[in-house]
């Protein structure tokens, strides 16, 4: 087995010759002795290799920059500078990649998440990407262990899907027709029938349906997959592409499902904490120093790992979708018509409003629940006031809505006369309305958008910062 430069530094036997590769992050010294700091990706710390310049060629040297490549051969020793415990005095070094300094765009200065974005396949071997691409990993692991620690079962609903009944946004269609020749019915609609599943299919915008039919003979279940939205938004929330956890619980009311959400992602801020907290700490400061620059209301008043603890330290807010609209509507900021969208009983929560109730009202994270039914998917359990539904929408400081979920309704006349309000063809979903046909039962789920909770943790601002390769409007390079 190799050992990665992350184990090296803990390590504490020294005086042993070792090899180790990684890519070069800075490179500097005089004519006798030369420091070069290198990283393998293991670990946000780089290790000091110390040499000496008698033992390397000018020619070889001048080939060692910074992004190439190196093989070294050395001993490991306890470091005489104060700044690591451990170096390595080189005695062969092998290039095994250059990167010529005039095109290698990534040098050791700062450089803007927009230049980053446009070098997105370099980017990873930044101080920055790597730590948010080892958060991103810890918190799929953490997601995993926990719905395996509390009985859940990983269940996959597929990607591609003939129905489009969720409602969450436009699809993408999937198809081998030939674009330039479509099979046409009699009336000039396109003949789909001749199409690779004989009908029209797209990628699906969530694995719920079908994880609800999971949950109704497994009990509980957990999707993390990726789903895709087509929506035109250009914001730093959105993404064409993203990856999505649905737990599906059986027997689980609206309150079961609020407690599981609120603990499951408090598992999640902790495990992180506990497990990264090297790429934690550089995050808080890079945090820290981006917030400096912000203007004085654009400003977070915590840092990022005082912004996770709190959150660890306090019970998520819950209020009704009506006691949120009533906040709202007597807001200063509602008086002073601060709001872009007007506040009335109705309204889909804009982002603006969304961000007032964690940001200024409650400072922390809220669940907002019982939205009126018309703003909400078809599926979602009817109160008795037959006006609102068993919503659920977790809304955090700095993102807005990380979570959406409900108890589902489990009642078959209802959830068929909620489909014909709402002009869902109840043939199309003749395999969902089974479930309420035989043995039904009352459950609840929950969707987490991966991207947003990462974005969370890391408290970066962009969406398109915290996934390898975004897909976005007009962007699908990589
Ligand atoms: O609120 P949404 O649309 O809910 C559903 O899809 C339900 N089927 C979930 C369920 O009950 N099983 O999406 C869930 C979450 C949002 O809260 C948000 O975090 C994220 O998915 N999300 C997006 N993330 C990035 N880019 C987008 N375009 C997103 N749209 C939703
Ligand atoms: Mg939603």
């Amino acid at each position: 087995m190799k050992t990665s430069i992350r184990q090296l530094l803990e390590s504490t036997e020294f005086d042993r010759q070792i090899t180790l590769q990684g890519w070069v992050r800075n490179k500097r010294g005089n004519k006798n002795v030369g420091f070069l700091a290198i990283n393998d990706g293991s670990s946000i710390k780089s290790i000091q290799v110390v040499v000496e310049m008698s033992t390397i060629s000018d020619e070889l040297w001048a080939k060692v920059t910074v992004g190439s490549c190196l093989s070294i051969l050395g001993t490991l020793t306890q470091s005489q500078g104060s700044e690591q415990a451990v170096e390595l005095q080189a005695q062969t070094i092998e290039v095994l990649g250059e990167a010529h300094p005039e095109e290698y765009p990534i040098q050791p200065k700062a450089h803007s998440f927009e230049f980053l974005r446009e070098n997105a396949h370099l980017r990873i071997r930044t101080n920055t990407f790597g730590a948010v691409f080892r958060v991103r990993h810890a918190l799929a692991f953490a997601i995993h262990q926990y719905f395996n620690d509390h009985g859940f079962f990983y269940w996959n609903s597929p990607i591609i899907t003939g129905s489009d009944a969720e409602g969450a946004g436009e699809m993408f269609r999937v198809t081998t027709l030939d674009m330039r020749n479509l099979p046409k019915n009699e009336d000039g609609s396109i003949d789909f029938k001749q199409d690779f599943f004989a009908k029209s299919t797209h990628l699906t915008v969530s694995g719920q349906l079908e994880g609800e039919l999971g949950a109704l003979g497994l009990g509980l279940i957990y999707t993390f997959g990726p789903t895709f939205r087509a929506e035109n938004s250009n914001t730093s929330r959105h993404l064409a592409e993203f990856w999505m956890i649905e737990p599906e619980m059986a027997f689980y009311d609206a309150k079961d499902n609020q407690d599981l959400a609120e603990d499951f992602v408090k598992y999640l801020f902790k495990y992180v904490l506990q497990k990264c907290p090297d790429d934690m700490k550089f995050l808080d400061e890079r945090f820290q120093k981006e917030n400096q620059g912000k203007k004085k209301e654009e400003q977070s008043e915590f840092g990022l790992l005082e912004k996770l603890n709190f959150v660890l330290d306090h019970d998520f807010a819950r209020v009704t979708y009506t006691e949120a609209i009533d906040i709202l509507y007597n807001s200063k900021a509602n008086k002073k018509k601060k709001f872009k969208y007007p506040v009335e009983w109705g309204i889909d929560l804009q982002s603006e409003h969304e961000r007032y109730l964690v940001e200024q009202h409650f400072k922390k994270p809220v669940i907002v629940t019982d939205y009126p039914k018309e703003i909400k998917a078809f599926y979602m359990k009817l109160n008795d006031d037959g006006k609102t539904v068993r919503a659920m929408d977790i809304l955090v400081p700095g993102i807005g809505e990380m979570i959406g979920g409900s108890q589902r309704e489990e009642n078959y006349d209802k959830l068929l006369g909620r489909m014909q309000e709402m002009g869902i063809d109840p043939q199309e979903l003749s395999w969902y309305l089974d479930t309420r046909k035989f043995g039904t039962a009352p459950h609840s789920g929950f969707g987490l958008g991966f991207e947003r909770l990462v974005q969370f943790v890391t408290g970066m601002g962009n969406i398109r910062d915290v996934i390898p390769f975004p897909r976005t409007p007009q962007n699908a390079e990589f």
